[in-house]
């Protein structure tokens, strides 16, 4: 009687752990609390239903553990092991919700694969100086974060490659969201229509902000990294909104430029994903969120959502591009979702 009161009690305790789960905003607490839950039923060996509630709930936090295994960057077999285990796509289901995204392109396979690095050759002043200031950032980005040297070398890793793409993305959801705040207040202020540029230009930003949601899923940046993430915001958000004012020309063929380095960035990606050089992307499923932004299969795999992400990257490039040559009073040749 006693030993059925205390399991009761047990159980109770456990699923408020487990109704805590649904409330945190942070997954690193959701994590805190499963490893909680886990030595509770551990300690105590509570029943097979109280196992069960538990790894339940633990299937909600496992690209956490996976984000917490590359934080520690460790890689051992064991650790592969348990992400792959836990990133199966009967848990998929766990993470549908209802889709809030702006419409954007779903890629097919053919249009995937076909996608190539090109390049706009500069015509006039204003064009040279939008290459030449995205070649500086570039390369002084490539040299301090030592993707040059990784690159040289061959070493570059798949924490290397997470940290280069999360921080570029939060970099790239900030040309399309400024542009479009400009293009908006002035509609605003003149009280006339924008043209059709606005719901691009969010879409945009949005996609980006998505490509960061994917690799975050991934690994939980440090104290050190969000800093600097928050400093360049400022900085680059302030610099490119003032130069969108004088000129909206200027800042689509930067961005341009950007994204075919973009697209050359995820080429590199992919081929080293392929020459076996990353062998944990070229293991790891892919998140559910991916799935569900792109419509990939429940079988997807990492490689697919950086196949995704590039082709994005590519049209980006050729939108920004035709939107760099034409007059701001133009009308948006592309429709919602194009
Ligand atoms: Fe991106
Ligand atoms: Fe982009």
């Amino acid at each position: 009687m006693k030993s059925t009161s205390s399991m009761l009690l047990l159980l109770r305790r456990l699923q408020k752990t487990g109704t805590s789960l649904c409330t945190k905003s942070s997954r690193r607490d959701f994590s805190l609390d499963i490893t909680r839950a886990k030595s509770l039923v551990k300690d105590r060996a509570l029943t097979t239903r109280a196992k069960s509630l538990v790894q339940d709930r633990s299937l909600t936090s496992r690209f956490t553990t996976s984000a917490f295994i590359l934080n520690e960057n460790k890689m051992d077999e064991n650790k592969m092991d348990e992400i792959k285990e836990r990133i199966r796509p009967s848990a998929i289901d766990h993470f549908k919700k209802r889709d809030y995204s702006l419409p954007h392109r779903i890629w097919t396979e053919e249009e995937v694969d076909a996608i190539n690095v090109t390049h706009r050759y500069p015509n006039g002043f204003s064009d040279n100086l939008a290459y030449g200031c995205v070649q500086i950032l570039r390369k002084t980005f490539d040299i301090l974060s030592g993707y040059t040297i990784g690159y040289r070398l061959k070493t570059l890793d798949e924490r290397a490659v997470l940290n280069r793409c999360i921080f570029l993305e939060t970099i790239a959801g900030v040309p399309g969201f400024s542009a479009a705040m400009i293009r908006h207040l002035n509609s605003l202020r003149r009280m006339e229509l924008d043209h059709g540029w606005i719901h691009t230009l969010l879409e945009e930003a949005e996609n980006e902000r998505m490509h960061l949601m994917t690799f975050t899923q991934l690994r939980r940046p440090g104290i050190f990294f969000r800093g600097m993430v928050i400093f360049s915001q400022y900085i680059f958000t302030g610099a490119f909104s003032v130069t969108y004012l004088i000129s909206p020309n200027f800042c689509h063929r930067f961005v341009g430029y950007l994204e075919e380095q973009a697209v050359i960035t995820y080429t590199h990606i992919l081929e080293e994903i392929d020459a076996g050089r990353l062998p944990m992307m070229e293991q790891l499923r892919a998140p559910p969120v991916a799935i569900d932004y792109w419509k990939l299969g429940n079988e997807a795999m990492m490689r697919d959502v950086f196949l995704a992400v590039r082709a994005d990257e590519a049209h980006h490039r050729d939108v920004n591009h035709t939107l760099g040559s034409m007059d701001k009073c133009d009308n948006n040749p592309f429709p919602p979702g194009h």
